[in-house]
């Protein structure tokens, strides 16, 4: 990659992508019609998100399907499905077409997404996922925990993008976040040289995402939790609006 174009990524701005999980999970609590997600889409758009963000697990939590066809017709910004990578998912997102997918691994019983993709181990899987998403024009994202050896086989499973999990880094206090950030500071240039996008996402809050922010190779920040809990005070485009200064004083 030439300085130039090198540069050129340095100085892009940081986008936000709204992760739209967690207000849904209130929604499927009740089985009421709200909150109701095309207002949350309008308000968080206009807000300031880049993206929206949003998981069909597979036992269908929170997230149904209707939902990811709604988000299809009305997201304004761009869509980001996240999906196991499992033929369901990948006939889903073939006929939804949302712009990117980022595949992450998937167990019934947690209670969200913990942990990255075995890029290693499930390499087939991913490998065809990704390939029939490309063909498709998506662009196709890999979950991953900050990880050399894991980084390193991404060009090879074909996807141009990875978003590194900031869960460990989250749940972290002290000397041991101070060397998680490291991790994900040497995973994020390590992926930046291999001319991969570096997203980053996962239990990220006011507290500790100026840090991540601050990495000026990191392309987007998928945030949902924090943003939704901090909307009970201040409302949703508050929320939004909030994160998307503090992301970009963390880049000043
Ligand atoms: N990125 C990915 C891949 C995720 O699975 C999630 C959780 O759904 C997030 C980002 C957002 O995490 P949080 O809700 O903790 O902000």
């Amino acid at each position: 990659m030439d300085t130039n174009s090198h540069q050129t990524r340095q100085t892009q701005d940081l986008l936000l992508g709204f992760n739209i999980d967690h207000i849904i999970n209130i929604r499927q609590a009740r089985l009421t019609p709200y909150p109701d997600l095309l207002e949350t889409l309008r308000a968080v758009e206009a807000a300031g998100a880049d993206a929206i963000t949003l998981h069909l697990r597979e036992d269908r939590r929170h997230i149904q399907d209707e939902d990811v066809r709604l988000v299809r017709q009305h997201c304004t910004t761009r869509m980001n499905l996240e999906m196991a990578a499992t033929e369901e998912m990948t006939r889903i997102a073939s006929e939804i077409l949302p712009d990117d997918c980022c595949i992450v691994p998937e167990k019934r019983e947690e209670l969200t997404t913990e942990g990255g993709l075995d890029v290693i181990g499930q390499f087939d899987r991913i490998h065809t996922a990704t390939r029939i998403l490309h063909q498709q024009g998506i662009k196709v994202s890999l979950f991953i925990e900050p990880n050399i050896e894991h980084i390193r086989r991404v060009p090879d499973i074909g996807a141009p993008v990875i978003e590194l999990h900031t869960g460990t880094y989250a749940n972290l206090q002290g000397t041991a976040r101070q060397r998680e950030l490291e991790r994900l500071q040497q995973a994020t240039d390590f992926a930046d040289e291999l001319g991969l996008q570096v997203n980053a996402g996962h239990g990220l809050d006011n507290k500790n995402t100026p840090d991540i922010a601050a990495m000026v190779k990191i392309r987007e920040l998928n945030i949902g939790h924090y943003l939704v809990a901090r909307s009970v005070f201040v409302g949703i485009e508050q929320a939004v609006r909030e994160m998307k200064q503090l992301m970009a004083e963390a880049r000043r």
